[in-house]
């Protein structure tokens, strides 16, 4: 083995890592009796900028433009161009990172190109979107958000972290911590949700899972705080549309999950798409420098979206690509996504004097920094392990994480006449109809990394088989269309190009297909409907304007519904739809969001009562598409309107629609349970809070139902007077807790006064004393309210 990095160290540098790895598996110790353990060296900053010192002095102007620049692999591209020669630029030194080329066989022969083909030998890094799994997938983001439990996200990031890493790829970009508002835009699936309080705790968690506490170790990855910032306000809910956000909006709702994840250490940033009040994200220095850098003390470095550089161009703000590059570096994007513009333009922009030197030393100096902290220097082979892949990838343990995951994330959004769980005392045959009730394909959702979609997953009807055996005789059949774009196309999925054989073959299709779930309905004593979207039409690039289901799946569940049986629909999404034909026409509906590949295991476990629901909605579901953007959290607004007024004409010039009520159709925090539980009189320790001082709120919580399970008790606060208006309720704390059948117990939740501050008029941060109201109760719709004030 040629090896550079080792010449490089050994030659003048001052300080080496302990250990070089010279191939896979084997290690060198360069400085005889030194042999540091990564523990005690990782968080030498001394010995680390020594190096680096040392490294940079070193490197060219083009070997140091090479570190700004990141290639995409063929693996799951999301843009119009990939850079087929990357493989030679990265044994150029013209690439310092890469993505979407992962796999022990893709990245190996990579990395030792890097190592041992570039003149300095500096290792790459080698990424991927690691969402919500790599291999085994958990559910999808949004769904894993419902299950309102910290340690779900984390285990959940912590698991892809074991098992991406175990595959070569150490950098993910995730989380996303965009706040949503709009289920028209594909990507709030990914997302945290609507609420602001729940994402920055999810998201925080995420980067704990992914990152562990110490980046060196094999099995933790360097974490993305993305998209910065702004991007789930993407106007009519179009993918890569412009936002324009007041500065309160923006800082009380978008900033804080960024903030926190700052905070707590995460190791990269990704800028946003859209443009921010004019300015577009990718190019602002205002958000890169003045606000991640200077205001938040950011240490990483940030990565831009995925040619999002050049787009600066088509946004109207650069006239070309080199001059986007020179917005977009000097605004603080250290490294560029795909399109190469500081690739080709990046050295005359230093000749001409409009990028510095300096600037770009910084740049790369934080490149380095998270090589060095990734344990690259140390040994660049170090991710690069095939016992491991196959050792530690879709192990039993992390299978039966991924379900538990999924039971805790279903929503049951309506349980009418405890249709569910299905009584097997009674039931000797069951109806499974739908196209998701079997379709392996959709069971992992979008963004699925590196998730097998065609044998791995478990469908509910193997979930269901698995678990009833023959003791349950089950009838299945399709029934239904379920796509919205062409009949039958080529597709483009996250995971390469799939040829799409569709069942529709015009109307005679339809109509025998739902003959044969009528026929399949009528042996049976129970329809469980497998209903939803393909998992294509949410993720990047999938915006609808309809949120109904689509195909011809409503034409089906019309005819089953003529049988008069009970209906119960389970539903696959990776967006809250308009389920209001639904809601009116089916027993029981279940939301599995896409479940990842244990999912069919666990809405087995859900369906028969094994477990007991407990996922929690963490956005709004509209009554229709008209009500978006429709949220928990919204002002008062001056002419309020009052459905409860007997007097419905005193509340005509009010804020409402002629045509639907105000209310949604399921609100933030719904979720029903097996169990039943009665909330006490809620108590407040005292009818006033100080400004240093503690508020207690406690209510006693009984499970009167015959099934055990969890309940998410939900705190929300409103301040009735602010100096600026004020949402109606805003989350401040929630306690996931297991009852008992039978059991009793009293949750109590603390409220300071910082708990209470916001952006004040002037932008300030901080508590205004006066009225308040705290809520708490089962659902954002559903709770107490009892007042207090808050005093100087
Ligand atoms: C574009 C997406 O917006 C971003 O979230 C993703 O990480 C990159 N493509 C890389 O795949």
């Amino acid at each position: 083995m040629k090896r550079r990095l080792l010449s490089l160290l050994v030659s003048g540098a001052l300080v080496v890592p302990a250990a070089m790895a010279s191939d896979a598996g084997q290690v060198l110790n360069p400085v005889p009796g030194e042999k540091a353990s990564v523990a005690v060296w990782k968080d030498d900053k001394a010995k680390m900028n020594a190096f680096i010192d040392d490294l940079l002095a070193k490197m060219t102007l083009d070997e140091k433009i090479g570190q700004l620049d990141l290639q995409s692999g063929i693996m799951a591209v999301t843009g119009s161009q990939v850079n087929h020669q990357y493989e030679d630029w990265v044994a150029e030194g013209k690439v310092g990172s890469i993505f979407n080329n992962f796999t022990y066989e893709r990245a190996y022969p990579l990395q030792k190109r890097a190592v041992e083909e570039s003149r300095l030998g500096i290792p790459i890094i080698i990424a991927h979107d690691i969402i919500h799994g790599h291999k085994t997938i958990f559910p999808q983001s949004l769904g894993e958000v419902a299950s309102w439990d910290l340690e779900v996200a984390r285990v959940g990031a912590e698991v892809a972290a074991k098992e991406a890493t175990a595959d070569g790829i150490m950098w993910t970009f995730a989380p996303m911590a965009d706040m949503v508002r709009d289920p028209r835009w594909g990507r709030v699936s990914e997302a945290p949700g609507e609420d602001v309080y729940l994402a920055t705790k999810m998201s925080v968690a995420r980067v704990q899972g992914f990152q562990g506490d110490d980046l060196a170790a094999t099995d933790t990855m360097a974490a993305t705080a993305k998209h910065f910032v702004g991007y789930g306000l993407s106007q009519a809910g179009r993918d890569y549309h412009s936002t324009d956000i007041s500065d309160h909006e923006l800082w009380s709702q978008q900033m804080p999950p960024f903030k926190a994840m700052v905070d707590a250490g995460v190791a990269t940033f990704m800028t946003s798409f859209n443009d921010l009040n004019g300015i577009p994200a990718s190019g602002s220095k205002y958000l890169l420098t003045d606000v991640l850098r200077d205001q938040w003390g950011f240490e990483g470095f940030v990565v831009t979206d995925y040619t999002a550089v050049n787009e600066l161009v088509p946004h109207g703000y650069a006239r070309d690509d080199k001059h986007a590059a020179e917005i977009a570096f000097n605004a603080g994007a250290d490294m560029d996504m795909v399109g190469k513009s500081y690739m080709d333009y990046m050295k005359e922009l230093v000749q001409e004097g409009r990028v510095s030197e300096e600037k770009i030393d910084h740049s790369v100096r934080l490149i380095l920094e998270m090589k060095w902290r990734l344990g690259l220097f140390e040994d660049p082979y170090r991710y690069f392990d095939k016992e491991r892949a196959e050792r530690d990838i879709l192990t039993e343990e992390n299978l039966e994480l991924a379900r538990d995951a999924a039971r805790k994330s279903s929503v049951l959004l309506k349980n009418d006449n405890a249709a569910l769980p299905l009584n097997l005392e009674s039931i000797e045959s069951i109806a499974l109809i739908g196209p998701l009730a079997d379709s392996k394909f959709d069971m992992i959702g979008n963004w699925a990394a590196a998730g097998d979609r065609r044998t791995q997953p478990v469908t509910m009807k193997e979930g269901l088989e698995a678990r009833l055996g023959d003791s349950v005789a089950i009838h299945y059949a399709k029934g239904a269309t379920y796509a919205h774009l062409h009949d039958e196309e080529e597709t483009s999925t996250h995971i390469g190009i799939r040829s799409v054989a569709r069942d529709v073959r015009g109307k005679p299709a339809h109509a025998r297909m739902i003959k044969e779930a009528v026929e399949a309905a009528k042996k049976a004593d129970v329809i469980v409907l497998g209903i939803g979207e393909e998992q294509r039409m949410s993720g990047e690039a999938a915006s609808r304007v309809e949120i109904t289901l689509p195909g011809t799946q409503r034409e089906l569940m019309e005819e089953l519904k003529k049988l008069g049986k009970p209906m119960i629909g389970v539903v696959f999404s990776g967006r809250p739809n308009d389920l209001s034909w639904e809601h009116q026409n089916l027993d029981a509906i279940l939301h599995a969001w896409y479940p990842g590949t244990s999912g069919g295991h666990a809405i087995a476990d859900l369906l028969v009562g094994d477990y007991s629901p407990s996922g929690k909605l963490p956005m709004t579901f509209p009554r229709s598409v008209g009500q978006i953007p429709i949220y928990y959290n919204m002002k008062n607004t001056g002419r309020p309107y009052n459905a409860e007024n007997p007097n419905q004409r005193q509340e005509h010039y009010k804020s409402r629609y002629d045509d639907s009520p105000n209310t949604p159709l399921y609100a933030f925090g719904h979720g029903l349970s097996y169990a039943n539980f009665e909330y006490g009189e809620v108590k407040l320790s005292s009818e006033t809070l100080t400004m240093d001082g503690e508020l207690t709120v406690s209510v006693e919580v009984t499970n009167r139902g015959e099934h055990g399970g969890e309940e998410v008790i939900q705190l929300y606060t409103r301040q009735m007077v602010g100096s600026v208006t004020r949402p109606v309720q805003e989350l401040k704390g929630w306690q996931k807790v297991h009852f008992d059948k039978g059991e009793s117990k009293t949750i109590t939740f603390t409220l300071t006064a910082e708990d209470l501050a916001f952006y004040r008029a002037d932008m300030s941060w901080g508590a205004e004393a006066g009225e308040f109201q705290v809520m708490v109760g089962t659902a954002s719709d559903q709770v107490q309210k009892l007042g207090f004030t808050l005093v100087e």
